[in-house]
């Protein structure tokens, strides 16, 4: 976004990123779930969050609910809104991330070139995106919050999926199949690529 303030000058943290991060005994990363209303975002981003806690790693989660009720409250869903949202989401992950904290989020986050745009915010590395892959047919039948029979009827436009677009990610670093798999075995397989990767240690 444009920058809007005049006279406003950077300061330097005086503790760096890498210090924060020794005192955890991890690298701070993002944790970037997309995926459709009802693949299971939130579901495996808050377990893989619990069991990265319960090891004693420090985390965060950002997601939908509790952001758009309060930081994003004026923001709808067109694409400029969700796009602003995203925007914001990923200011505030890289704050998370420069604390040295794992930070999950769980957005839809549909367009590319928004996640894209949070990447490039992020050290190389430090910005892990993760589709939640479940076919549409999947999500609508298990429409948790009957909000696909409402898509459905007209009652709400623009619904991702249904008359609004997602665009998946062409070299996510993860793919999780949540028609497949269960939510403990997907987080597990988060955690073995935070191992790999070399966040843990
Ligand atoms: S986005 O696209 O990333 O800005 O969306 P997000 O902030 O993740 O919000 C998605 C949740 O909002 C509810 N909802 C909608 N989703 C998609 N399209 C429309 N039009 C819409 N209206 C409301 C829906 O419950 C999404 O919840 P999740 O957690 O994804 O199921």
């Amino acid at each position: 976004a444009e920058q809007k303030a005049t006279n406003v000058h950077w300061h330097e943290h005086s503790v760096t990123p890498e210090e924060r991060c020794q005192l955890s005994g991890h690298k701070g990363a993002v944790l970037w779930f997309t995926g459709l209303s009802g693949s299971g975002k939130s579901t495996v981003a808050n377990t893989v969050d619990h069991k990265l806690h319960a090891a004693g790693k420090r985390t965060f989660v950002l997601d939908g609910d509790n952001v758009r009720m309060g930081l994003n409250k004026n923001l709808g869903f067109s694409a400029e809104d969700r796009a602003e949202n995203i925007r914001r989401i990923g200011e505030v992950a890289k704050l998370f991330c420069e604390a040295g904290t794992i930070t999950t989020t769980a957005f839809i986050s549909p367009y590319v070139a928004d996640r894209d745009a949070v990447r490039a915010l992020l050290p190389e590395g430090q910005f892990i995106e993760i589709l939640v892959d479940a076919p549409l047919e999947t999500c609508e039948a298990r429409d948790p919050k009957g909000l696909y029979k409402k898509a459905r009827a007209g009652e709400i436009k623009g619904f991702t999926g249904i008359d609004d677009p997602y665009e998946a990610p062409e070299k996510p670093e993860l793919v999780l199949d949540s028609d497949k798999k269960g939510i403990d075995e997907l987080a597990d397989e988060v955690i073995a690529y935070l191992e790999k990767s070399g966040i843990l240690s």
